[in-house]
């Protein structure tokens, strides 16, 4: 069967994940704000889970369609074939958002969808209740500037979470937009990267993993594995095929520093979850003893941001630091994310490229040196 899916990703990270898609084979892949389209069958659906680093999440896309009544809203939904994921026993909750629509309450356009699938499937499966005691099929809804997208989601967790991250400290960075950092800094299986203000490690993990091209979704499992619907060998078969692209013999390695012991003994942990504890060193230190190290390094940092007004100097005084130790010099790359607008001037010097994306509700920038 020939399915359009959607996989929602974070702000600014739509590209990287295009290519991404693309890199890897799926078909008609488009680009679009948050979220980027590619169509396929289960085996694409299973690669897309097991193997993206940047998305979110992979959803069925099911239908879009204007819709400016309830009544609208409700036949649009009935109409699209939900016996071919939903059986007799399957449960299928709703949940959605509406933004900048007539229809604006969630809970009402929740109930006339959850009817609309009812119904639908009622006349399919000739029964009028649905038990729904089986595996979840959540149906999500995005209703925006009156146009509705009606998805399930394949994927149960969302696929930042890959599966390594014990337990975590203060402000761990998404696995994804670390994946993304690391990306960005061009990340390659014979680089040495330096992470100086680690935490619990994200950074340098997720770099590691995709020097070693470790599959992000090998470790974890995925809410449509349990559909009868999708034939288990689809994702035995993508497991496998991720499992022989791990290129061990990558000579990819990492040190990350930070002045919290307590961070980093997690960062170990995780670090030795996801199978890359060999590659990485690390150790305690302040940002003020950071050196380059002789020859090709990459650095890539989630310094403190700081939200009351004297952690924002403290944090501000720790950005003039990185400028005076990030030195410019031959084969040193420095990739920085923050939400701070003065970050260049306190740093000192101007980046190569930025690029604007969000950590968390924070509007950031990642700032790239290369030159
Ligand atoms: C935003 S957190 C980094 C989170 C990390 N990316 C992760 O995923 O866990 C910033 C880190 O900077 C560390 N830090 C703060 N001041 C520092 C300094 N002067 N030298 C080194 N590390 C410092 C903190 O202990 C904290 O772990």
């Amino acid at each position: 069967m020939r399915l359009t899916f959607c996989a929602p990703c974070i702000f600014g990270l739509e590209g990287l994940c295009a290519n991404e898609f693309k890199f890897l084979g799926l078909e008609n892949v488009r680009a679009e704000n948050g979220r980027v389209l590619f169509e396929g069958d289960f085996s694409a659906m299973a690669k897309a889970n097991i193997q993206s680093r940047y998305a979110e999440r992979i959803q069925i896309l099911m239908g879009e369609f204007h819709a400016e009544t309830y009544d609208e809203l409700f036949e649009g939904v009935k109409a699209l074939g939900w016996e071919n994921f939903i059986g007799i026993s399957d449960a299928f909750p709703v949940k959605g958002r509406c933004l900048n629509s007539k229809l604006m309450s969630v809970p009402d356009c929740q109930k006339i969808i959850k009817k609309a699938i009812v119904s639908g499937l009622a006349q399919r499966y000739m029964l009028s209740w649905f038990e729904e005691t089986g595996p979840v099929r959540q149906v999500q809804f995005l209703l925006m500037n009156d146009r509705v997208s009606v998805l399930i989601d394949t994927s149960g967790a969302g696929l930042h979470k890959r599966g390594y991250r014990a337990q975590s400290n203060e402000a761990p960075i998404k696995e994804t937009l670390a994946a993304a950092m690391a990306e960005l800094s061009g990340v390659r299986a014979n680089h040495f990267v330096t992470d100086p203000m680690c935490g619990s490690g994200t950074i340098l993990i997720e770099a590691a993993m995709k020097a070693m091209r470790i599959a992000p979704g090998l470790k974890r499992y995925f809410a449509c594995e349990r559909w009868s619907c999708v034939p288990q060998e689809a994702f035995a078969r993508e497991r496998e095929e991720a499992t022989d692209l791990i290129r061990k013999d990558a000579s990819f390695e990492a040190e990350g520093f930070d002045i919290d012991e307590a961070a980093l003994q997690v960062a170990e942990q995780n670090a030795e979850l996801a199978g890359v504890s060999d590659r990485i060193r690390f150790e305690k230190r302040v940002i003020s003893l950071f050196k380059p190290a002789e020859g090709y390094q990459t650095v890539i940092t989630n310094p403190p941001y700081g939200e009351r007004l004297l952690d924002i100097r403290a944090a501000e005084s720790l950005y003039k630091v990185m400028g005076e130790r990030f030195a410019k010099l031959p084969g040193k790359r420095y990739t920085i994310i923050t939400p701070d607008d003065d970050f260049e001037r306190i740093f000192g010097r101007k980046a190569d490229k930025r690029r604007k994306t969000y950590n968390g509700t924070l509007k950031c920038q990642i700032y790239m040196y290369y030159k």
